[in-house]
């Protein structure tokens, strides 16, 4: 037990909520649900990133200011948050005062060590990644790897963050902290960035006006991403709240994309390091949720409005797949069919079946009260291996792997049903243990499927006649086999998850 701080990216408010976006800030939002689980005092970071050419421009096609523009996207970020079930306990936006104070100390800082210094930038710009990149880098004909699409050349004079300082640093704070990046094949990456040569990289603009001035030369703004990086200090107090900010960093896990890996895993360590604090503890990094072969986003056209996918299965039904479909890390399809199959498969057909199983034979051969389990069911064991599992996988911070195990349980309990065939029995001893037994293993599913399915598990919670909010329970006492009492009355209701 103990404190943990996570954080989502902020995302760039030129764009409304997508698929994209959800998928990383339901995986952050389960991590954060199982550790409350874990009994830790959890603090849950999303919020927009609103500064910057990409935004500058997008309001100037808009007709709008740039903060007009931003004031009118933020809220849909908040909105599909809430409609996602999504727990998060602050959302910053960088246009806000505290981040602006929070920003100008950390830049001072860097300048005061030293690590900041003018020169001038002449380079390919791509606005979409607010990022130069080298003619290496670029594919044929000008255009950015990641978007596609022709870069711009600029030049002018720009302050700039003496990366190159910090490769003995960062390899160092790297080999002290193995394992701090998951998946590790992702963490490799990483280093490969940092042993491959750091360039110091610009931290400022005069060519843009839309953005947080440098205090020591206000002519220049911040560069957008070591502004948006220093959103993760400057919301836990960085700058406004000293006592604050000990308190919640360094962060326990940032949660990004593979695309932010440099900024994330390089710039942002170093800034800190400069800055005289101490590096994030952990990343974890996704894949790209694709969408027919492409990564989803603005500038591709293939948008998914995750809100339009939850009315036919439900937010449970659509924070299911996102969690289970996709092996963190790697880059996952996003498919209709495939929404649908999970859906009807592992929550209509396993546990929304079970469920409605066991309280129709309940109904029929115990009068609707629940029994208690056996000490030494079979299942028992079966619940522990599969508790087991899914601490390994949430610390991991392997989603799928963690439903995986815990529908293990849910599979073997219906097995052990169809084994038992406790519906064609008399009503007796023997019936009650199976019946009890299965309760037991929806009691548990219900804790540890919790973090996915936020409302389903809280129905199942209720319908087998527990009190109290799922999410309330406490881990490992809560997966210990025994905890259902028997006596309690069980409803069927209306199937849980109704099949598409
Ligand atoms: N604003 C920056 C992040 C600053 S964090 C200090 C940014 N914003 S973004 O809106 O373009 O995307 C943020 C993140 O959303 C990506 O890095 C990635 O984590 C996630 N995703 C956006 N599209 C995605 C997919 N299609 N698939 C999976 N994740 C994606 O970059």
């Amino acid at each position: 037990m103990g404190r943990f701080y996570l954080t989502t990216p902020i995302y760039y408010v030129n764009a409304k909520p997508h698929l994209g976006h959800a998928y990383t800030t339901i995986t952050g939002d389960a991590v954060c649900r199982w550790q409350r689980l874990l009994g830790d005092d959890v603090h849950f970071l999303t919020g927009t990133d609103e500064h910057g050419l990409k935004i500058q421009q997008a309001a100037d096609a808009a007709g709008k200011t740039p903060q007009q523009f931003a004031d009118e996207i933020a809220p849909l970020f908040q909105d599909a948050w809430r409609s996602l079930d999504i727990s998060n306990d602050d959302f910053i936006r960088t246009t806000e005062a505290r981040h602006k104070v929070g920003v100008q100390q950390l830049l001072q800082a860097c300048y005061d060590a030293g690590d900041i210094e003018l020169g001038v930038y002449a380079g390919k710009y791509c606005v979409a990644c607010e990022e130069y990149y080298t003619d290496e880098e670029l594919l044929e004909g000008d255009l950015c790897p990641i978007h596609k699409r022709t870069v711009e050349f600029f030049e002018e004079e720009n302050y700039f963050f003496k990366l190159s300082r910090f490769q003995d640093r960062l390899l160092d704070w790297y080999a002290a902290h193995p394992g701090s990046i998951v998946p590790e094949f992702r963490g490799n990456e990483a280093l490969g960035l940092i042993r491959g040569g750091l360039r110091d990289f610009s931290i400022s603009r005069t060519s843009l006006k839309w953005g947080i001035p440098l205090p020591w030369d206000p002519k220049h703004v911040a560069y957008v991403w070591f502004d948006a990086l220093a959103n993760y200090i400057t919301a836990v107090g960085y700058g406004t709240d000293q006592a604050r900010f000990e308190q919640w960093w360094p962060v326990d896990r940032h949660m990004i994309g593979k695309d932010i890996i440099r900024h994330h895993c390089v710039y942002w360590p170093a800034m800190l390091l400069s800055a005289g604090l101490e590096p994030p503890r952990g990343w974890a990094v996704g894949g790209w949720l694709l969408s027919g072969g492409e990564k989803m986003s603005k500038t591709s056209g293939n948008v998914v409005n995750p809100l339009d996918l939850t009315d036919e299965v439900g937010v449970d039904g659509f924070r299911y797949y996102v969690l289970a479909e996709t092996t963190y890390g790697q880059d996952g399809d996003f498919t209709y069919e495939g929404l649908v199959a999970r859906y009807n498969g592992d929550l209509a057909n396993n546990l929304g079946n079970l469920l409605a199983r066991v309280a129709t034979v309940v109904g029929k051969k115990c009068e609707g009260v629940g029994p208690a389990p056996r000490p030494d069911s079979p299942l028992a064991d079966v619940a522990a291996t599969a508790y087991a599992g899914a601490v390994a996988a949430w610390a991991d911070v392997q989603p799928s792997r963690a439903l995986e195990s815990t529908w293990s349980l849910l599979r073997a309990t219906n097995a052990y049903l169809e084994a038992n065939e406790p519906w064609k029995a008399e009503p007796g001893p023997a019936v009650e243990a199976v019946l009890g037994d299965a309760l037991e293993a929806l009691r548990i599913v219900a804790i540890l499927a919790s973090p996915a399915l936020t409302t389903a598990s809280q129905a199942v919670w209720e319908r087998i006649g527990l009190d109290g909010a799922v999410a309330d329970q406490r881990l490992p006492a809560g997966a210990a086999w025994g905890g259902y009492p028997g006596g309690l009355t069980v409803t069927k209701g209306e199937p849980l998850f109704p099949r598409q």
